[in-house]
């Protein structure tokens, strides 16, 4: 018989002469590391490789087919997304609280895009009854494809809880929040009715690192993460995909970030990956949250490895300490009256 390779022989020979505790360690190490490999792999073949699910699946079609709502969609990421959704094939209704923004940019979709647009004008932080039913009154009207839940309010600084003042934490709760809930209710029978939709719930880092000094929207933004993944197993049968869309910083009047850079894209950027990825885990892939996606690469690659570092509490504390710090700077400022 031909003798076995040498390498293989001298593992053999290595493994004979260790107590077996430290053979079965080995073992245990060397799957470990194969698994490792194997999932950031997939991962890596996630962000830069693979499409996501084509637009085209929920209602596109060149010169507007169905229609996508985006809430806060005067500014920041939510204008984005109504002008790369227009641009893949959507009618746009266009929700924020300031009208002259919004028709601006609706007649700027219509010339640059020949889709049709709508802009529907209300106040998430009010919560008000009739402008919930007035809302839901236009979007029964629609043949929805994609909803995105974008709308969102922070902290004007980070500041303990019992510094917070009630009508910022008590805004925050009914846009991050409340809006999401009402809205999605309003759309969904109709995207069940249809078997066809996709529900992007934009989130925040925020929200998967307990986030002292800013604990109310942080709170809100693990809801998302939870709701989203229960309620993408309650219609996913019924061809209705919902996702939570994990971000890092963007640059946007809410992050208060003027510079894009490596680690935080202009918001152009930004949703040409989230609209690239669509299905697509990228960065949360195996960090045990069902239907997030965490699809910018840079913002990917700080997921994953804080999937794989696994230590919470360790970026628990070191938030704690970076707040502390933007709040002293924020406050200087303030004191400046800059
Ligand atoms: N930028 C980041 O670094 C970052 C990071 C993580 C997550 N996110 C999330 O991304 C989403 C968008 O953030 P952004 O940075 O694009 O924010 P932004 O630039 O401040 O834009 C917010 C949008 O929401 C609208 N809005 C605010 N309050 C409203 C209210 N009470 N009722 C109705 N509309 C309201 C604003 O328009 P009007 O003023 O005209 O109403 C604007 O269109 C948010 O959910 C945020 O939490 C952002």
């Amino acid at each position: 018989m031909d003798s076995l390779h040498p390498a293989i022989e001298s593992v053999q020979s290595f493994v004979h002469t260790q107590p077996w505790y430290l053979s079965l360690l080995l073992a245990l190490g060397s799957v470990g590391a194969l698994r490792f490999g194997a999932q950031t792999l997939v991962v890596l073949a996630q962000i830069f490789l693979l499409p996501g699910t084509s637009l085209k699946k929920f209602g596109a079609k060149k010169g507007g087919g169905a229609w996508a709502v985006v809430t806060g969609a005067s500014d920041g990421i939510g204008k984005e997304f109504a002008l790369q959704l227009a641009r893949a094939g959507f009618n746009v209704l266009l929700v924020a609280r300031n009208s002259t923004l919004l028709s601006t940019l609706g007649a700027e979709i219509e010339s640059t895009y020949g889709v049709k647009t709508g802009v529907h004008i209300i106040d998430f932080a009010k919560s008000d009854e009739a402008a919930y039913a007035s809302l839901s009154g236009a979007l029964d009207e629609l043949d929805v494809g994609v909803l995105v839940n974008n709308v969102g309010k922070s902290h004007a600084m980070p500041a303990y809880l019992v510094d917070t003042p009630l009508d910022e934490m008590s805004d925050i709760v009914a846009i991050n929040v409340g809006a999401t809930l009402r809205v999605t209710r309003a759309v969904l029978p109709g995207m069940v009715r249809r078997k066809r939709g996709l529900v992007l719930n934009i989130g925040s880092f925020a929200g998967a690192v307990p986030s002292p000094m800013l604990a109310t929207y942080s709170g809100t933004k693990a809801f998302l993460a939870t709701f989203s993944a229960a309620l993408d197993e309650e219609v996913r049968g019924h061809g209705v995909v919902v996702e939570h869309v994990n971000t890092y910083f963007v640059v946007s009047k809410l992050s208060k970030i003027r510079r894009a850079s490596m680690l935080i894209p202009t918001p152009k950027a930004y949703v040409r990956a989230v609209l690239g990825k669509i299905g697509l885990p990228c960065g949360a892939a195996f960090s045990g949250r069902p239907a997030t996606s965490t699809p910018f690469w840079s913002h990917a690659i700080i997921d994953y490895a804080m999937t794989a570092v696994s230590m919470p509490a360790l970026f628990v504390s070191y938030t704690h300490g970076l707040h502390k710090s933007i709040r002293a700077r924020a406050l200087k400022k303030k004191a400046k009256g800059e």
